[in-house]
């Protein structure tokens, strides 16, 4: 089974991401990877870290010739920061006079749970991890299987619904022209207008020394009929995609199709009727869905929107209380962004990468492409001649 795991702290040497049961004679080059890590540090309202790390990865085992082998494949993003936290985040027993303790525990942030379930008396212990740095592994894992997922004709964007108040209003129709609109955006929303005020809201809340957070949409188009299960809680692919979606860090509602809003209307206004033709087999004319019914792919466009919180990390923050002390104080302020929505989309983007990548190889199996390939190209023509 297509898995992973990831290392690293925020202010560490480095961030490690492992990927298990990737198959072979898959092209993979540093540049796919080094585009989506890009892509996650770009985005109106984000801080100062994002100018220090301009994030690269390096490709330790598993691609050899440009080209997947079968085995771990190894990805490493060093943290340029690094060279001023060394003695801070070293491994070696003893505390420097700098430690850069953090005893003043941010509310909305995992500091004080942490600390307490840790039991640190130094939420740096916490936040090293629990910081969104940590989102960067997960990004190129998801290209990784993006690269995958292309050669099957998958493709997989997303584009900002909502900074705040601003809701995109005016958005087209097809995905080609969306996605690129979202692309040539800073605030990646394909409505001229509606991002106009997105950077405004934005803008404010910077000078307020406020966060924002939105709503981001992500769309795959490529899934044919039948990934994941109806059998089991744990194969259906919606709950997999609503988990890894909802790991991300901020993230506080997850939505497939049309989501909370099917529970405002009759059914008659939800279900999608269902069409044939030679041609396209069977089909749908709307998809309020998302794609997934019971469970498994539809063969329709499947469409995920996830709400991110506003950042806890505030210029002016909430009153909290010193973990030694135990004296009221006005929470720690580490460096930080304002919105990190368009950021989040492509964290997102690549969430839902890996749980498609993991649903496709369970479908079609196989140790390489080809192999993949065949066991794909069976099932398609199968459809066609059902
Ligand atoms: C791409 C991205 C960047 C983030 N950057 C920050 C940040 O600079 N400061 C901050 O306080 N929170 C940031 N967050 C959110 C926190 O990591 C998150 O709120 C925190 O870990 C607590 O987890 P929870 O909100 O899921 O409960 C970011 C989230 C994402 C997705």
């Amino acid at each position: 089974m297509l898995n992973y795991i990831t290392s690293g702290e925020s202010h560490g040497p480095q961030l490690t991401a492992i990927v298990s049961g990737f198959p072979a004679g898959v092209a993979v080059l540093a540049a796919d990877i080094n585009r989506e890590l890009a892509r996650r540090q770009q985005g109106y309202g984000r801080g100062e870290r994002m100018t220090i790390e301009q994030d690269k990865v390096e490709i330790l085992s598993g691609v050899r010739f440009g080209k997947t082998i079968g085995s771990p494949v190894t990805l490493v993003i060093k943290n340029r920061d690094w060279e001023n936290w060394r003695e801070a985040m070293s491994p070696d027993p003893g505390e420097p006079a700098d430690t850069k303790a953090v005893t003043r525990p941010r509310p909305g942030h995992a500091d004080l749970s942490g600390c307490l379930k840790y039991a640190h008396k130094d939420a740096r212990n916490i936040l090293e991890r629990s910081s969104a740095r940590e989102t960067t592994s997960r990004v190129a894992v998801g290209a990784l299987c993006k690269r995958l997922l292309a050669e099957f004709g998958f493709v997989i964007f997303s584009h900002i619904l909502r900074i705040g108040d601003v809701v995109a209003q005016e958005l087209p129709k097809s995905f080609d022209e969306l996605q690129k609109k979202a692309a040539d955006s800073d605030v990646r929303c394909a409505d001229a207008a509606a991002a106009e005020k997105m950077r405004g809201r934005i803008r404010e809340a910077k000078e307020r020394g406020d966060t924002i957070g939105g709503v981001v949409e992500i769309i795959a188009v490529g899934a044919p009929i039948g990934l994941g299960s109806c059998m089991s809680a744990d194969a259906k692919l919606d709950a997999a995609i609503a988990q890894a979606v909802m790991s991300i860090q901020a993230v506080k509602g997850v939505e497939i199709g049309m989501g909370f809003a099917a529970a405002a209307v009759c059914g008659s206004n939800v279900h999608d009727a269902i069409s044939y033709s030679p041609e396209r087999g069977f089909y749908r004319t709307t998809n309020n869905a998302g794609g997934i019914e019971g469970g498994m792919s539809n063969g329709e466009p499947i469409i995920v929107r996830a709400a991110f919180k506003p950042i806890p990390t505030m210029m002016t923050p909430k009153a909290s209380v010193d973990l030694i002390t135990k004296e009221p104080f006005e929470a720690s302020k580490e460096r930080s962004d304002v919105c990190v929505v368009p950021a989040a989309g492509v964290v997102a983007e690549a969430a839902i990468a890996f749980v498609l990548a993991r649903a496709f190889l369970e479908k079609f199996g196989g140790d390489s492409l080809d192999e993949i390939k065949r066991n794909h190209h069976s099932y398609i023509h199968y459809l066609k001649n059902y």
